[in-house]
Parts: C-alpha cells; structure tokens; sequence
C-alpha cells in the first residue's frame, strides 16, 4: 500500500460564539487571545507542526478578522520596519510562514460541524485531512509532541481515520461525540478501534466514558457518509454521524493522546488556559505566578 501524507487541515470557524457574549458580538469567537495569541493561531500551529500546510478555513459572517489574521499587515510591518522593531516583525511575520497556504470558503448557513466540513470538499478532493475545533485548545506534553502530530505519526502507520479521545465525566456525556472501542491490537498498540459513536448522548445510555475532543484525521470517503446523512443532535448535520456512517465501510480509530485540552468554548475553561498558559509563557510567567501567590483566595 502505498502511504498518503497528511497535507491539509480543516478549521471549522463558522459558530456564533453566543457563550462569549457580548465579547463575540462583532468579533469572531476564534479570535479570543489566550495570553498572546488568538485560539485560532494555536489550531494553526498545532496543525503546523503535525507537517500541514495547507490551511482552509470555514468561515462565516463576521470572521473576517481571522482572514486578516492569516495575511500581511502591510501598514503594521513598514511602521515596524521603520522603526527597526525586528523582534517583533518576527513575531508578526511567524504568524504566517512562507511555506504555509491559507483558503477561505464561506459555510453559508449554520448547519453544524458535519455540514462546515463538507464545505471544504472541494479545496480536500480524495486525499485525508485533518479537522481542529479551535475551541478546543490542546497542549502536548511539554517538550513532546503536539495532538496532532501525535496522530499524524499514527496515520502514518494506519492510514485511515483516526479520533482523539479522552475520558470525560459521567455527567458530561452531552457535552462530546461519545465512543465505544475495541481494545488496541499488537498492530496499532495506541490505537483501539472505534466500535459505536454517539453524539451527546444522555449519561444513561453513554456507550462508554470516552469523549472525542476536538481532533479529527478523516479519509476522503467520509464526505460521502456527509452528504447522505440527514439531521442529527440539535437539527444539525453532524460529523459525528458521518463518522458513523464511515464505520461501516472502513475502520476508524480512537487515539488517546498526551497533553491537556482547554475547552475554550466555556468561560471556565478559557480561564483555565488563560491562567496555566500565562504561567509557561517565558516573558510574563515568573511575575505571573509571583502575582498568583500573593492573592488571597477564600
Ligand atoms: C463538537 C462535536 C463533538 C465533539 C466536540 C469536541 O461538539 O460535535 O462530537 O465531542 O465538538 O469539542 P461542539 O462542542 O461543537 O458542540
């Protein structure tokens, strides 16, 4: 079998934000910085890193934001330019590196995630690809590899569709896509086979504990199962129904990852990332903890 590289990646940044109000009233809920950065620059840096170049966002209204994000701020380097600020030229300029393409294709109607990424079919054509939910904020083990280079590495062996998973409490079962999985194989020691996937079941007939976090690397034949497939959850066309779909015609993994994930969707967990990211960031974090330690928490 000849083996497929992964080469592009997905970023559904559609949604409304509406649990971000009135923060996400005129900008894009992706476009919230964590210490420095807006979510949606970790998404592209995690897929960077995984060997992807090729960038495609699905937008929507009100997102044009992220596309300036992604191009040249020309007025911005010349004033730096000028002003010989190199350091942060450079910084600006990492935002978006030459050898890095970015495409942007309008999601004309909010008709979920499954829908978002059919959008992109056309910029995929038959190769796999990679989903990231900007939202969800994953951090690699420090030093270690990032989530999706993590299962980038496993595609390489496996070639076909791979979930990341993580356990989640009982009670949140509603919150994520839901798995149940065969044990790992000698063949694929880190990777168990998707048996069943449910979106947001209810707590009582969760087939597992397992929840999918926002990382998807998917083959082409999902777009098929997509299309085919008609509401599910919340009136919307739903991956994770694609996916089931998928199943029935081609294996799909469920991969546990190393690191941590931030649901940046929630105002606590946007927190969260804020205050431990703050803590690692190499200019602010000594001070920061310092800061940290001298509050008084009761
Ligand atoms: C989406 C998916 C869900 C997945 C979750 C991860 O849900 O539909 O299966 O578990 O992302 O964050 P959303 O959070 O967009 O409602």
């Amino acid at each position: 079998m000849q083996k497929v590289t992964l080469k592009k990646a997905v970023f559904p940044v559609a949604g409304l934000g509406t649990r971000f109000l009135p923060a996400t009233k005129a900008s894009p809920k992706e476009m919230l910085p964590v210490v420095d950065k807006p979510l949606i620059q970790y998404a592209v840096e995690e897929a960077y890193s995984a060997g992807i170049r090729h960038m495609i966002f699905v937008t929507g209204r009100n997102k044009r934001a992220i596309e300036d994000h992604f191009d040249t701020a020309y007025e911005l380097e010349s004033e730096l330019e000028k002003a010989e600020k190199h350091a942060l030229l450079s910084v600006l300029r990492s935002v978006q590196p030459d050898d890095m393409h970015c495409a942007f294709v309008r999601q004309p109607r909010s008709l979920g995630l499954g829908h978002a990424v059919l959008c992109a079919e056309h910029l995929i054509g038959n190769e796999p690809f990679a989903v990231l939910l900007a939202d969800d904020l994953m951090m690699g083990p420090v030093g270690g590899l990032s989530v999706l280079a993590q299962m980038a590495a496993q595609f390489e062996q496996v070639q076909q569709s791979i979930v990341a998973v993580q356990e989640v409490p009982a009670a949140h079962t509603r919150r994520y896509g839901i798995v149940a999985v065969d044990a790992a194989t000698d063949a694929y020691p880190a990777l168990m086979k998707v048996q069943k996937i449910v979106e947001k079941p209810a707590p009582d007939v969760a087939p597992s504990r397992m929840g999918v976090a926002g990382r998807y690397i998917l083959t082409p034949a999902i777009f098929e199962h997509i299309r085919n497939q008609s509401s599910g959850v919340g009136g919307e066309i739903q991956l994770t129904d694609g996916i089931a779909g998928l199943m029935r015609q081609e294996n799909v993994y469920a991969f546990q990852y190393q690191g941590k994930r931030y649901d940046c969707g929630s105002k606590e967990g946007f927190l969260e990332a804020t205050v431990e990211l703050a803590l690692q960031h190499p200019e602010i974090g000594d001070h920061f903890r310092a800061y940290l330690k001298s509050i008084k928490l009761d």
